[in-house]
């Protein structure tokens, strides 16, 4: 069975500059054609959904000048890619906290997610200004405010996006093996798939390799499994 949901930690796109004396700059550029290119290869494979880790809730510590060309390059993105959502039958939907970002980063978001809610393909997830920590709090409160006890499935449906079923792979690429915040709750029962490869150098191939993987693996949810049956 394919997954009926990815998400992908898309690290590396520093260390891929650095490596060819470039700016780190270039790296995001070509982070960006990498995320293109798998989403894409996403929808080609009919991956229901697959959410990018684009900008996490401690990237802030970054320089001014990397956090703003990051904002910068998402928005460029956002606005200029409904061509090839429409193409492809993508919907771009949107986790994390909008209330932190720039007001015009902002209002290109809810501006894309809207345009293309009518499109009914793969839903591409960008996870901007998202931290997992921070969307349990949000979820939290959100429940709270609307006087519900606090349970498992009080939080389950009060996270961002409650109708997207829970990850059943997570990638990260660039060599480290660490979940930085993303997706903490929804990925409870994900399987990992670490890649030693940088961002800017995935192709279709390595999602098929690693959608591959994932396809050897015995998923047991805490239950026995096979063996012990
Ligand atoms: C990780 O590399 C990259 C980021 C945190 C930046 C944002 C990602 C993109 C611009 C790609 C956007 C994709 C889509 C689908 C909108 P890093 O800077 O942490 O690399 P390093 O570990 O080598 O320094």
């Amino acid at each position: 069975m394919i997954p009926t949901h990815i998400g992908i930690i898309m690290d590396g796109n520093g260390r891929w500059a650095q490596q060819r004396g470039l700016a780190r700059t270039q790296g995001h550029i070509e982070g960006l054609k990498a995320g293109k290119r798998l989403a894409k290869a996403a929808s080609d494979m009919g991956i229901p959904y697959v959410t990018f880790y684009v900008f996490s809730t401690e990237n802030w510590k970054r320089t001014a000048d990397e956090v703003g060309f990051i904002m910068g390059l998402v928005r460029r993105y956002l606005r200029s890619e409904f061509n090839f959502s429409r193409e492809n039958n993508i919907r771009v939907r949107y986790t994390g906290d909008l209330s932190g970002l720039p007001s015009d980063v902002a209002q290109d978001i809810t501006d894309t997610c809207m345009e293309s809610v009518g499109f009914t393909g793969t839903q591409i997830v960008l996870a901007i200004n998202y931290g997992g920590k921070d969307e349990i709090v949000r979820s939290v409160r959100r429940a709270l405010d609307k006087g519900h006890e606090i349970s498992g499935e009080t939080i389950s449906i009060h996270l961002d996006n409650p109708d997207i079923p829970d990850p059943d792979l997570i990638i990260r690429t660039g060599g480290e093996k660490r979940m930085s915040n993303f997706l903490l709750w929804e990925s409870a029962y994900a399987e990992f798939y670490f890649s030693e490869k940088l961002w800017p150098d995935w192709t279709a191939d390595d999602l098929s390799v690693a959608i591959a993987d994932f396809q050897k693996r015995e998923r047991r949810f805490g239950g026995r499994g096979k063996l012990g049956s």
